[in-house]
């Protein structure tokens, strides 16, 4: 086999399939995506993206252009076909915190029922350690006979907004594979790539997932308990991270104190590396306390308006962003959206505005009120929570907000305006780690 001519089928056309499926389709294999959603196979068929990321549409264009990709509902010809099946479906947290598997499961059923020559199933979804075992184990009691497969297990570790840029120029790509045959068709997608990559047992490679996304929270919450205290003593938190950082061994990278972490990774893969840890008896205290950080941190400006006023009824708050972060139409466990809730629920008037996020915050906070004008927003509010720093907030006009609102007054969820000094304009301005 040469190196580009491998058949590849991405199971699953969310972030990560769909990322996935671009770039190894831009390397020139020739890749089908499958996904059972109708509606997001039909648009992406049309060139449209079904998410918001950099690059994504021109990637799309690309790739259908070259017809190294194509997008299908059909998983039975997508098995049958391909020497290589990605499985990069959704594995979302239960109500109580434990990996929802049933999507993987239903692929798993149709690989046993499909699969008629040797593939490689290469495992992308976040899922529980041991995972690999059990699906190489249920496809040999579901009668796949075992020179027919081999499943690998090689989580993804991109980031939203930055997903294409992530998959190409990874820190690092993990495989875990016990097999040869395997490892020799993995060398084939991978060596193009510069990242280093670290060739390792399944269990190890699924739970370095897990690891990574939990250090990176209770990073991000280790710098928020320290801004917590840096409230109380007037020392200064951007300070205290940047001398932190330059310890290279720290590093001042991701390494902001804020309103917390959100998104659809580090909220669900914490709770769930805990409940797993559970299942061995084994209390992973510190990544306990670093969801419990967070989930106190969302609340703070909340928290810092109750102290101010008596009454929260009749009072207008705008929330500036409602994305879990810039860059991304994704509002999926945001802290803006644990605030709107709130306020709401204590009788306050929440108006919202967020260049691409208000579509997906309407449809889960229905009762706040949406702008597609950042001027009209902030018209006649009693206060602003800047709660994602998208570019366009660090312009504020503060002569606008000083005529405009009824109380000039800034929480700045993100410390994004500190080097502007709204203080010095008459502003009532508190920050993370300042005032909050
Ligand atoms: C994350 C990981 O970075 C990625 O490697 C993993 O595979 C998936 O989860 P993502 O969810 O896209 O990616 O977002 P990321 O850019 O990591 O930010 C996560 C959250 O942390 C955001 O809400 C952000 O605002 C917050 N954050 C980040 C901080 O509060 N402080 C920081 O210094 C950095």
């Amino acid at each position: 086999m040469e190196v580009n001519d491998l058949k590849i089928s991405v199971i699953g056309a969310g972030y990560v399939g769909l990322i996935t499926a671009l770039v190894l389709a831009d390397m020139d294999h020739t890749v089908v995506c499958v996904d059972k959603d109708e509606l997001k196979i039909n648009k992406l068929n049309h060139r449209i993206p079904p998410i918001y990321e950099e690059g994504l549409e021109e990637l799309l264009d690309k790739c259908l252009n070259s017809k190294t990709i194509t997008f299908s509902t059909d998983i039975a010809t997508a098995i049958k076909t391909c020497d290589v099946l990605y499985i990069a479906v959704g594995t979302p947290a239960l109500e109580d915190g434990h990996v929802d598997m049933s999507q993987s499961n239903v692929i798993v059923d149709s690989l046993a029922k499909h699969l008629d020559h040797y593939a490689v199933i290469i495992n992308k979804s976040t899922v529980p350690i041991g995972t690999q075992k059990h699906i190489t184990q249920t496809l040999l009691e579901k009668g796949v006979s075992k020179e027919l497969f081999d499943v690998v297990s090689n989580p993804e570790f991109l980031r939203e907004g930055k997903a294409i840029h992530d998959f190409k120029y990874a820190d690092r790509i993990v495989l875990g594979c016990e097999s040869d045959k395997a490892k020799a068709i993995l060398k084939q997608i991978y060596d193009p790539f510069v990242s280093p990559k670290i060739y390792t047992t399944p269990e190890t490679s699924e739970l370095i997932k897990y690891a990574a996304n939990a250090f990176l929270a209770t990073k991000i919450s280790f710098i928020n308990d320290i801004a917590n205290l840096c409230s109380k003593t007037h020392a200064d938190i951007a300070v205290i991270a940047y001398a932190l950082g330059l310890d290279h061994r720290i590093s001042p990278e991701f390494f902001k104190a804020g309103i917390g972490y959100g998104g659809s990774c580090f909220p669900k893969d914490t709770r769930a590396l805990v409940k797993i840890a559970e299942h061995y008896e084994i209390q992973l205290k510190i990544v306990q306390s670093a969801i419990e950080i967070n989930e106190s941190q969302k609340l703070k400006p909340v928290k810092l308006l109750l102290n101010h006023w008596e009454e929260m009824e009749g009072k207008i708050v705008t929330i500036l962003g409602v994305t879990f972060k810039p860059e991304t139409d994704d509002v999926r466990d945001a802290p803006s959206i644990a605030i709107i809730n709130k306020l709401i629920e204590l009788g306050a008037q929440v108006r919202v505005y967020d260049p691409i996020g208000n579509k997906n915050a309407q449809k889960i906070c229905p009762k706040a009120q949406y702008f597609e004008e950042l001027y009209h927003s902030i018209d006649g509010a009693h206060c602003l929570i800047l709660c994602t720093e998208w570019e366009e907030f660090h312009d504020l006009d503060f002569r606008f907000i000083l005529k405009h609102m009824r109380i000039p007054m800034i929480i700045d969820g993100r410390n994004f305006l500190t080097d502007r000094d709204p203080e010095d304009d008459g502003i009532l301005y508190f920050t993370v780690g300042g005032s909050i």
